[in-house]
């Protein structure tokens, strides 16, 4: 009997075949192995499971085809190394998937001896998508708290003398005799007044920053944001429709939930051409409530998927490109979780907040 990988000749060894080759591939990372001319001998379940090959697809073909050309050398210079040096190499690379897409793997190489002499290797890769992940968004955090930081410190700066200006011109603006001013005073009042809205939403990155939650419903927000969300919309000939669902209470603070939904709604409005739709919706799902605004524009290039939200970035000429981070901000302070899902037909931000627990309110000091 020929058992994948590990050969046997009689009843006793069958077993142990049998026995080996359901133990490889019960190990939940992806396993290879490979010979002295580096061709795969072995692969277990795992890697057809999560490379997408069909099994013995593989066998006999270079270790080096499964990773993606800018990685090779690497990859050569280390098993190369542990041949050699007769040790185990450990680095952090990426696995091609059958259909091209990257799988990033921890992967631990150690060398097969048989009479003394190195014959092959064994190539053990954990999965680290999900590591990748997070610490893209510890670092996204990270940046965020930063920024927040410097914000608060550079808002204060700024305010004050900004405090000064505005008071003088409005003391100047009411004297009779620079009444034919009035025009320029008022400019410069709304100018300041914008300056100073720019800073707030500049001040609301602060990671730091307390908010306190109360018990409120999504869809009584939504109802009363949705007459200046449409108008506005229907300045350019677009629309706002909301669909509320059945949902429960949640604990929300509501100054900074209206501002998640204006930047969203205000990014799905612009995404658009006219005659464009932004639909909110509300779901009940088991443990969360969702919120959905989905627009009908281009989609996000998937070549800034990693950029949005990070502060300042901008495709927009007119943008500051700190509507995203502070939705982002805004999200993280709520223990809530975003998904955003995009294609040429249009983006769908999830928000997905948890249901709370029976305490009526609470104040948290978030980071
Ligand atoms: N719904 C969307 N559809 C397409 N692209 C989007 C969408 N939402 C965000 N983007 C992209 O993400 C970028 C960042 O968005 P963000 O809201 O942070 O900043 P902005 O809209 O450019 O400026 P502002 O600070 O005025 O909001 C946008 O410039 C745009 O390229
Ligand atoms: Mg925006």
């Amino acid at each position: 009997m020929k058992m994948r990988g590990v050969s046997a000749n009689c009843t006793g060894w069958d077993e142990k075949a049998e026995y080996l080759n359901a133990l490889i591939d019960s190990i939940n990372e992806l396993f290879f192995s490979y010979d002295s001319n580096l061709r795969i001998t072995l692969m277990n379940k795992r890697c057809y499971d999560y490379l997408g090959y069909v099994p013995d697809e593989m066998t006999g073909r270079s270790i080096l085809e499964l990773f993606p050309g800018k990685y090779q050398f690497q990859v050569l210079e280390n098993l190369v190394s542990s041949f050699l040096e007769d040790k185990t190499g450990h680095y952090k690379t990426a696995i091609k998937r059958k259909d091209g897409s990257l799988l990033p793997v921890s992967l631990r190489n150690t060398p097969i001896r048989k009479n003394n002499m190195v014959v092959g290797g064994l190539l053990v890769c954990e999965d680290v998508t999900e590591k990748v992940k997070i610490k893209q968004e510890m670092a996204r955090l990270a940046q965020l708290y930063k920024v927040g930081e410097i914000a608060a410190c550079i808002g204060h700066e700024i305010r004050n003398p900004m405090t000064t200006v505005q008071g003088f011109l409005q003391m100047l603006s009411q004297n009779e005799d620079l009444s034919k001013y009035q025009s320029y005073f008022q400019l410069m009042l709304d100018e300041l007044e914008r300056a100073n809205g720019i800073i707030n939403e500049f001040l609301s990155l602060a990671g730091n920053k307390k908010v306190s939650f109360r018990r409120a419903n999504l869809n009584h927000i939504i109802n009363s944001l949705h007459p200046l969300l449409q108008a506005d919309a229907a300045i350019d000939d677009k629309q706002v429709c909301f669909v509320p669902g059945d949902i429960d209470d949640l604990l929300l603070n509501e100054q900074e939930i209206r501002q998640l939904i204006l930047n969203l709604v205000r990014n799905g409005l612009e995404a658009m051409s006219p005659g464009g739709k932004v639909t909110i919706t509300t779901e009940q799902l088991e443990d969360r409530v969702r919120m959905s605004i989905r627009d009908e524009g281009p989609g996000i290039d998937p070549s800034i998927m990693d950029k949005i939200g990070t502060p300042f970035f901008t495709t927009k000429e007119k943008g500051t490109g700190l509507g995203l981070a502070v939705c982002f901000s805004i999200i993280a302070r709520h223990q809530a979780t975003v998904d955003i899902q995009t294609d040429p037909q249009g983006t769908t931000f999830h928000i997905d907040f948890k249901l709370p627990d029976s305490s009526p309110e609470k104040t948290a000091p978030v980071n």
